[in-house]
């Protein structure tokens, strides 16, 4: 309990504090106040509604701190400066409750004003501000973490890569969202240690953030801890740019050197196997001729005539796979005409449909009615096509079902074509080569491997593309794209109706 003389002190005190006070009612009504008779004419404020008295006002202030104390039993602070004509001067009102018995009764409200930090705040306001603006327009991410992990600064190409919203990360998010936690702890882990950079400090490391819808994004980091004045760490703040599109051109490039690669193997491939065609050609014509001239100047025995025979029709083969390897070599000569790829398949899949391989085969064909014309050798293409349509016939051991498209692509300048199988498919290492001159996985005797790489060499002399897909078990699907010509068949549109 205050003696009188206390209470008589405590109110100079107030007098001398030389602040507007002011203790109100829940109702509004002022109950005490110092300070305030200059403001109303030298009258006391006592009884009447603070509203009316001080602002001249028929119902309390929308943002009266008076009332958020009434709402919430607690504090409450208003700052005035943005009120106020005075920018100099930040003034603020302090309101809060008096209580009697545990019962909120009364609330104080006075104003103050802090003069002395007023350079000091708006230089600080201002350099935060350049700050902000700095961290905002850097082109790539900024995130800064306290030791909890949550996140201070969160920049909008931060929020880009990762898809939070800034608003979102700054209010709610923790860094272990964006890191995985063994990544955010390797990250620390190498922070704190000389390994990557030197001490505090992560140079150039490539990890992958999360992104906001699970996704994990390759990213190239330069991270630091950020030390308080006393040393001691109190956070870390992280740049970072999105790896994704490089990554994707680099892939596109490696692509593009392997096909280089692999063109120029073929390339001298295919001089190597023309040399060797011509070298066997000469004497092969020798073997069939003078095995036929036996047959028919020698009257033999049936045993002689049959051995005879059988030379013939290994000739035969030989004579094939040498044609085959001029073929490959491109040394026969190309007839180019604008073609309706549509009809070329026809006329493949008449040559074959009887033979004994496709009798239990089905072949769906979904050829684009409408088909721009491509420039092409029609003799080469059904090659193409039918080294196509056996190759999978063979893979299906005869029963299954081949399915055919065309169509023009997205881009409108390529006709695409696609032989589909439901046979067991190719696995990686075998696709891997399935193009390469004399690879096969037949049996000696069943298959040369030069199948496919004819079907190449042709397809890339047309200027076109070929690609092979498959999923074990389910098929595999060779897929071509050539260039569309604006030069018409004879007598015929430039794109026809099949
Ligand atoms: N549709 C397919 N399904 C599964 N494997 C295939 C398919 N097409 C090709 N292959 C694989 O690719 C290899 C090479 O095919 P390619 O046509 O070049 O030679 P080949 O068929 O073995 O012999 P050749 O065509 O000279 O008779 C085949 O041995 C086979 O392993
Ligand atoms: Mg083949």
């Amino acid at each position: 309990m205050r003696t009188e003389k206390e209470r008589n002190l405590l109110l100079k005190a107030l007098d001398a504090f030389k602040r507007k006070i002011v203790v109100i009612s829940s109702d509004f009504r002022v109950l005490a106040s110092a300070g305030l008779e200059s403001l109303i004419g030298g009258e006391s404020p006592s009884g009447k509604y603070c509203y009316e008295v001080f602002y001249n006002r028929p119902e309390p202030c929308d943002n009266c701190p008076a009332r958020k104390v009434m709402d919430s039993g607690k504090a409450s602070l208003r700052d005035l400066s943005s009120d106020t004509l005075n920018k100099e001067k930040k003034s603020c009102l302090y309101a809060y409750p008096i209580t009697d018995d545990d019962e909120q009764n009364a609330m104080t409200v006075f104003n103050f004003e802090l003069p002395a930090l007023d350079g000091l705040e708006e230089e600080l306001r201002q350099s935060n501000r350049f700050l902000h603006n700095l961290l905002q327009s850097a082109c790539d991410g900024v995130i800064a973490a306290d030791m909890t992990g949550q996140i201070i600064i969160f920049n909008d190409a931060a929020a880009e890569v990762t898809g939070h919203s800034v608003e979102a990360a700054l209010d709610h998010l923790n860094i272990r969202a964006i890191y995985e936690d063994e990544m955010a702890r390797e990250v620390m882990r190498n922070l704190r240690s000389d390994a990557c950079g030197g001490k505090g400090k992560l140079k150039r490391y490539h990890i992958k953030a999360i992104g906001k819808s699970g996704e994990k994004i390759p990213i190239s980091l330069y991270a630091s801890i950020i030390y308080d004045e006393r040393g001691q760490e109190a956070g870390s703040i992280g740049f970072f740019h999105d790896l994704r599109e490089r990554i994707h051109i680099q892939r596109k490039l490696e692509k593009t050197q392997l096909q280089l690669v692999q063109s120029e193997k073929m390339a001298s491939l295919g001089k190597l196997s023309a040399g060797v065609a011509h070298q066997l050609n000469n004497p092969l014509g020798g073997i069939t001729l003078y095995t036929k001239l036996m047959l028919e100047d020698y009257d033999l025995e049936d045993n002689a005539k049959e051995d005879l025979h059988r030379i013939l029709k290994d000739a035969q083969r030989c004579r094939d796979t040498v044609k085959e390897l001029l073929e490959f070599a491109r040394q026969t000569r190309q007839f180019m005409t604008p073609l309706n790829i549509n009809k070329a398949i026809d006329r493949t899949l008449f040559l074959i449909e009887n033979q004994t391989l496709f009798h239990n085969i089905a072949v769906d064909k979904k050829m684009a009615p409408f088909i721009p014309l491509v420039m092409a050798d029609s003799q080469q293409l059904g090659h193409v096509f039918m080294n196509l349509i056996i190759n999978a016939a063979q893979a299906m051991d005869g029963s299954g079902t081949i399915t055919i498209t065309t169509r023009e692509t997205a881009t409108k300048d390529r006709v695409l074509v696609e032989i589909a199988d439901t046979g067991p498919g190719i696995s990686a290492e075998t696709l891997a080569h399935i193009f390469e001159p004399f690879f096969t996985t037949k049996e000696e005797g069943e298959g040369t491997g030069l199948g496919l790489s004819v079907v190449y060499g042709i397809i890339e002399n047309h200027g076109g593309t070929i690609t092979a897909k498959s999923i074990p078990d389910r098929g595999s699907t060779f897929c071509i794209e050539l260039p569309i010509t604006h030069e018409t068949e004879k007598g015929a549109q430039h794109a026809e109706y099949a």
